[in-house]
């Protein structure tokens, strides 16, 4: 990883955005060429659902979902580049992406429990070091103070086109419902964000926008 570059640490970029949006391309990205960690949210979210799944849990059943959460540690292995999500010591590696998982996670990331838990787990990473952090409510909830925020969307067609071409099954329509519709910090845009709309716009382009707003901000590109 780059060395950290001469800014007041700890910098948060919040990158938000619905499913198969582009969002994590380009937090990857950005964190490489800021030299900062990168944190993927919904790998947390993947990570418990597969736990949940592997218990033969029903994802619906709140309080034995609850009940699992109390005997479950996360842990992060921030080695690489990339935080790596550990649960109980386990990497689920390729299993966050598996069909069952991807279909089951939007119930789990909907229940109060977890996502304060989880919301918690981000907020002491953010506060050791400077991160760029990915999900649905980093803007909104997580680190609502940060004023490097982005919403990153596309139109969903582009969407279910781009996570078929990674050939992963997953109905992005029903996550995206229930990721909006839900009580518990629901996904919108952050006050303040930078909405992109990545459907006509490829990678390079996208993080010239970023970058663009983050030098006004102060970072260092
Ligand atoms: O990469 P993709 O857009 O497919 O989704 P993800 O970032 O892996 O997130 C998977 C799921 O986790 C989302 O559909 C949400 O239900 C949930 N999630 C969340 O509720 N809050 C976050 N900060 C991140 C993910």
């Amino acid at each position: 990883m780059e060395a950290e570059k001469s800014v007041d640490l700890p910098v948060i970029v919040a990158i938000d955005g619905p499913a198969a949006s582009g969002k994590s391309s380009v937090a990857r990205r950005l964190a490489a060429d800021l030299g900062f960690l990168h944190v993927n949210t919904g790998a947390m979210y993947r990570a418990f659902t597969w736990q949940v799944l592997q218990n033969g849990i029903d994802p619906r059943d709140t309080d034995a979902v609850s009940a699992l959460l109390e005997t479950t540690q996360f842990g992060l292995d921030v080695g690489g580049d990339t935080a790596v999500i550990l649960i109980n010591g386990v990497d689920p590696g390729g299993a966050l992406q598996e069909a069952v998982v991807a279909a089951n996670v939007s119930t789990i990331a909907a229940n109060p429990d977890v996502r304060s838990r989880l919301v918690a787990e981000q907020r002491a990473l953010g506060e050791a070091r400077s991160v760029v952090m990915e999900g649905r409510d980093i803007g909104t909830v997580v680190f609502p103070a940060t004023p490097h925020k982005f919403f990153i969307d596309a139109r969903p067609e582009i969407r279910q086109a781009r996570r078929e071409a990674q050939g992963l099954v997953d109905s992005i329509h029903d996550r995206d419902r229930q990721d909006t519709s839900r009580k518990a910090d629901p996904l919108r845009p952050a006050e303040g964000a930078e909405i992109i709309d990545t459907s006509d716009h490829d990678l390079e382009a996208v993080l010239a926008i970023v970058k663009e707003r983050l030098a006004a901000q102060g970072l260092p590109f």
